[in-house]
């Protein structure tokens, strides 16, 4: 978005396009057709992107409805609930500056807890990121300016790179743009960094806290804390919404076993953060195999780090057999799960042809005593 569109979709003349436009049905077609009859092509233009990306955004940002976005902007943006919940690292300081600020996910959220500095190179994301903290109600100085040149002062800062800035996605922390060892930023004491959930754990610097965060089971980013906001943990799972968190201490491996009562499915965040052994011990569980992440065990332990299911048969796995399996039970909808298996839930849904009233789910992976096929049903 340019500046000049931001300009004008804020002022009243914009305002009421975008009454205008988000009344209409939501046709891109009918609306640019209807619209250009009183607005400009560049006006509309500009009022149906902001429309579709408010669509876009609103599994981000509960208040994706009043916000501004650039396409790119909201792709990398944090949603509310990752930024609110780093946010609390912060509370303990008064000045706190967001480097690399894109559309302000993270600036919203810092300000309600510190006196918050942001910082873009882009003059146009840096606009967004002040009218987004308007609109939201917080306080955010914002400074449109290089972070390899310049970083405000603070207590604390928060950096979220730019990992598509050539318009590829980059997997290692040394093409992250800008570089976080370069000068003024490899200076910050109290300083966090957005990595991708992906990174490889050779990559977590010396002295760092690693965090990795799912939001409703899906391990959406890392983050590296470093100074006085890294806790005395190296590694750490965290789940939201609920907060849970747990860190890595030393256990013995979870032992490989036979396929209990329950089956447990660890959250994509302890799966990240490579601590499967640490909540198979708190489960007191033992793992279908040293390559796949799921546990097992007789006894049912309630836990928010992974969901647990109660099988019913075990069935060595072939088309067939589970063909048999699913008419004699009647199963009509079958819910299925796998891993380090080859073949796709849709392919392997239609062979089975399912007919019946039935649902329970099915768990494919690949064990020591060869491909299974878990039936089994979410534990209550
Ligand atoms: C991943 S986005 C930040 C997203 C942001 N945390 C949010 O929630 O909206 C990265 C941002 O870094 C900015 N950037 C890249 N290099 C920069 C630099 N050297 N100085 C300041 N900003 C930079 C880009 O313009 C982009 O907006």
């Amino acid at each position: 978005m340019r500046r000049d569109d931001l300009r004008f979709l804020r002022s009243a003349k914009g305002r009421q396009l975008l009454d205008e436009a988000a009344g209409l049905p939501d046709d891109l077609l009918l609306r640019q057709t209807t619209l250009r009859k009183s607005y400009s092509a560049d006006a509309v233009r500009a009022a149906t992107v902001l429309l579709e990306l408010r669509a876009r955004a609103r599994p981000k940002f509960t208040k994706a409805d009043c916000m501004f976005f650039d396409r790119q902007g909201l792709e990398q943006a944090s949603g509310d609930v990752i930024a609110e919940h780093r946010a609390q690292r912060y509370r303990p300081y008064d000045r706190v500056a967001d480097l690399c600020c894109g559309i302000g996910g993270d600036s919203v959220a810092l300000a309600g807890v510190a006196n918050t500095v942001s910082v873009d190179i882009s003059a146009s994301r840096a606009a967004i990121t002040r009218v987004n903290a308007l609109v939201l109600d917080r306080f955010v100085a914002v400074v449109c300016a290089d972070t390899i040149k310049w970083v405000p002062e603070a207590d604390a800062a928060f950096l979220d790179p730019d990992r598509r800035a050539t318009g590829r996605r980059v997997f290692h922390l040394s093409d992250y743009v800008p570089r976080i060892d370069a000068e003024p930023l490899a200076n910050i004491e109290n300083l966090g960094i957005k990595v991708a959930p992906g990174i490889d754990h050779s990559e977590i610097p010396e002295g760092y806290e690693a965090e990795f965060i799912s939001v409703a089971g899906e391990c959406r980013e890392a983050v590296l804390w470093r100074g006085a906001l890294r806790s005395d943990a190296d590694i750490r799972a965290t789940v939201l919404p609920s907060g849970d968190t747990i860190t890595r201490t030393k256990v013995e491996a979870a032992p490989v076993t036979k396929v209990g009562t329950y089956i447990y499915e660890p959250d994509r965040a302890l799966i990240r953060a490579h601590l499967i052994d640490q909540i198979a011990h708190t489960l007191q569980a033992g793992k279908l195999s040293d390559q796949v992440a799921y546990l097992t065990s007789d006894r049912h332990h309630p836990t928010p780090f992974a969901r647990a299911f109660k099988v019913r048969d075990v069935v060595p796995f072939s088309l067939k057999r589970l063909q048999t399996y699913v008419a004699e039970h009647r199963i009509g909808t079958l819910d299925i799960k796998k891993r380090r298996f080859p073949m796709e839930p849709d392919e392997i849904r239609k062979k089975l042809e399912l007919k019946g009233s039935e649902r329970t789910t099915c768990i494919l992976t690949r064990t020591a005593e060869g491909p299974l096929a878990i039936l089994c049903d979410p534990a209550r």
